[in-house]
C-alpha cells in the first residue's frame, strides 16, 4: 500500500515542498494541511505554534488519517516547535529548516544572507543551525512578513506584484557582499524568479525543497522503485479557515477547526 505523506506549512507555501516531494514520489498518498487561521506564523509566538502543531497530531490521530510522514513545510513552525512535537508523537516527522549549509559551501564571498519570517530569525534553532554550519561565513539576517503576503496573493492570482516586491526588496537592503540568499521560508520560492531578477543575477537564491525531498525519500525508499510518473491521486486538503475558492492545486478544502484539538 502507498505511505500516507501529509504536508503542513501555515500558508500555500509548503506546496514548494509538496511538489519537490512528488516529483519524487509520484505514487504516495498526499494530503496538505494549511493553518491559514494563524497565518502568518512569522507574527505568531513560539508557545502559540507548539500548541498548534500539537493540536495538528491530535487531529491525526482522532481521525485516524494514519499519516506515515509528516512533513512540516514551515520554516517558522520547524525552528520554533520541531523538538517539542517529536516528542509529542511517534509519525516520522521531516521538518523544513533554512539552508545554511549548502548557502555557506556556495560563496564564494562568504557573505551569504538569510531571508526568513521574523519569527524564524530570531529562533534559538536557527541561531544554533548558523553556528553550526557558517563558521568561515558572514550570515546576515533580513525578515519580512510582507512577502509572505505577496507569496499568498502571487499563487492565487498568478500574478505576482512585481512594485510591492521590489519595493520590499528595496527596503530590506541586502548587504552587497551577499552572493546567495537563503530562501529560509517556504512561500518564497513562489517569487524566486522575480527575486532573482531583481537582484539581476547577482545573488543566487536556495531553498530547502530538494534536499528535503531526498530525505522523505530515504525514508521511503520502496515508493521509488515503484514510482510511475503520472499515476498522482487525488490530494485530500485541510485548511483551519477559508481560502480564496477553497480550491487548492485543483483540490477542494476540508475546513477543520484546529482549536477543537488544542489542549489547554
Ligand atoms: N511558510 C512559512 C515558513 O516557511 C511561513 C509563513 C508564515 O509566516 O506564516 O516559514
Amino acid at each position: 500500500m502507498s505511505s500516507h505523506i501529509m504536508v503542513f506549512d501555515s500558508g500555500i507555501g509548503g506546496t514548494t515542498v509538496f511538489e519537490h516531494i512528488q516529483q519524487h514520489l509520484p505514487n504516495a498518498n498526499y494530503s496538505y494541511f494549511m493553518d491559514n487561521a494563524l497565518l502568518p506564523y512569522g507574527e505568531q509566538g513560539k508557545q502559540t505554534i507548539i500548541k498548534r502543531l500539537c493540536a495538528l497530531v491530535e487531529f491525526i490521530e482522532q481521525r485516524n488519517l494514519a499519516v506515515d510522514i509528516l512533513v512540516i513545510a514551515c520554516n517558522t513552525a520547524s525552528t520554533s516547535a520541531l523538538d517539542v512535537l517529536r516528542q509529542f508523537t511517534t509519525i516520522p516527522i521531516v521538518g523544513v529548516v533554512p539552508a545554511i549549509k549548502p548557502a555557506a559551501e556556495l560563496s564564494t564571498t562568504h557573505h551569504i544572507a538569510l531571508l526568513a519570517t521574523p519569527a524564524t530569525i530570531v529562533s534559538d534553532y536557527t541561531k544554533k543551525l548558523i553556528t553550526t554550519h557558517s563558521a568561515s561565513t558572514t550570515v546576515h539576517l533580513y525578515s519580512s512578513v510582507r512577502l509572505v503576503a505577496l507569496a499568498e496573493q502571487g499563487f492565487y492570482k498568478h500574478n505576482i506584484d512585481q512594485v510591492a516586491l521590489s519595493n520590499e526588496l528595496q527596503a530590506l537592503a541586502i548587504d552587497p557582499r551577499v552572493d546567495i540568499l537563503v530562501l529560509g521560508c517556504t512561500h518564497f520560492p513562489i517569487l524566486a524568479t522575480a527575486i532573482s531578477s531583481f537582484y539581476q543575477g547577482r545573488i543566487g537564491t536556495i531553498d530547502s525543497g530538494s534536499a528535503i525531498a531526498k530525505r522523505v525519500m530515504s525514508i521511503q525508499k520502496e515508493q521509488v522503485e515503484s514510482a510511475i510518473a503520472g499515476n498522482k491521486k487525488p490530494l485530500q486538503c485541510y485548511a483551519t479557515a477559508s481560502t480564496f475558492n477553497n480550491q487548492l492545486l485543483g483540490s477542494d478544502i476540508n475546513q477543520v477547526d484546529l482549536t477543537l484539538y488544542e489542549k489547554s
